[in-house]
């Protein structure tokens, strides 16, 4: 009895320790449909004797919701999901998740599971993130910015462990299926980086922000290249699009971009072009006051 007990639990370490997560292939990664049409998911595993697919549907809230599950060639969705199981679940065969009808409501994360039987683990795929399209919102690319290290941020800079956080706002696309990567220099950074797991919903566009947080010498090295970029599936391929900013010295201004400067004259003109308007409206007004005065005691002298 203890013999078996643990070589079950063997079995399991042995099962989770290694990676068959990554013998459960989900095609494709990314889909958008319109309204009406019908989707087609599909799941393949090369895991030995694995014979159930298992498919889940992931919404917004997170929330999964189990839809049915495929034993070898036999589809079994559970009742009320209007969703079709075909192909076969067998190693090295293609079982399809055929959804018909989409609607807005469709829009979510498909995965789909490989099992054996009930005391294994089931390994899941990477999913499927699936987007009905709005008719009414043009597929957009994201518009990408970096802000930079605020000044207030650890104002001593003798501190060692000082840093420096950078904000890459990616805003204004449609719809959201995006990815944010940071590079110094041109080489990926994955140390210090965090991504709002969810984009934000501004009207009909998204947008993501991610940080990236440096220690302060890495930041103050002129001329040091600090890319964002947002990976953004448009509905055929994949596109990048980038921000960019390069470190300061420590004496420098800090964040002072031509970009800034620009904006602060212009603002500079506009509130002295304001201050002058208003200063001759005063004027005018003065003037017609003086006159009516002036009109107006003439008629009392006569
Ligand atoms: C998607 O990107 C490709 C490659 O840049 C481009 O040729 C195609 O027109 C784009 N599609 C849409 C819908 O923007």
């Amino acid at each position: 009895m203890i013999i078996i007990f643990l070589s079950i639990t063997f079995n399991t370490i042995l099962v989770s320790g290694s990676s068959l997560s990554d013998q459960v292939y989900q095609t494709p990664a990314d889909m958008y449909n319109k309204p009406g049409e019908t989707a087609k998911l599909n799941c393949s595993h090369s895991i030995q004797s694995y014979d159930q697919i298992l498919w889940y549907k992931q919404s917004k809230n997170k929330q999964m919701q189990f839809l049915g599950y495929m034993f070898a060639d036999n589809g079994n969705p559970e009742t009320g999901i209007p969703v079709k199981m075909d192909g076969s679940a067998n190693k090295d065969e293609t079982s399809t998740l055929t959804i018909e009808g989409l609607s807005l409501n469709s829009s979510a994360v498909y995965f789909c599971a490989a099992k054996h039987c009930d005391q294994q683990p089931a390994y899941f795929g990477n999913g499927t993130k699936l987007t009905v399209l709005d008719p009414n919102i043009p597929i957009t690319p994201p518009t990408v910015k970096i802000l930079q290290p605020s000044l207030k941020e650890c104002k001593d800079k003798k501190d060692k462990k000082n840093k420096k956080t950078l904000v890459c706002v990616a805003s204004g696309f449609y719809p959201d299926h995006v990815s944010v990567f940071w590079q110094i220099e041109g080489e990926n950074v994955t140390d210090g980086v965090a991504t709002d797991n969810a984009t934000l919903r501004d009207g009909k566009l998204y947008s993501i922000t991610g940080r990236l947080r440096v220690p302060a010498r890495t930041w103050h090295t002129p001329g040091r290249k600090f890319n964002c970029t947002v990976s953004f599936f448009n509905g055929t391929h994949t596109t990048y699009h980038s921000g960019l900013v390069y470190g300061t010295d420590l004496g420098q201004g800090e964040g002072m971009t031509r970009e800034k400067y620009l904006q602060i004259t212009q603002t500079a003109k506009l509130s002295y072009g304001v201050f002058i308007a208003k200063s001759s409206l005063y004027g005018v007004f003065v003037l017609v006051l003086v006159w009516k005065l002036q009109a107006s005691s003439g008629k009392q002298s006569n």
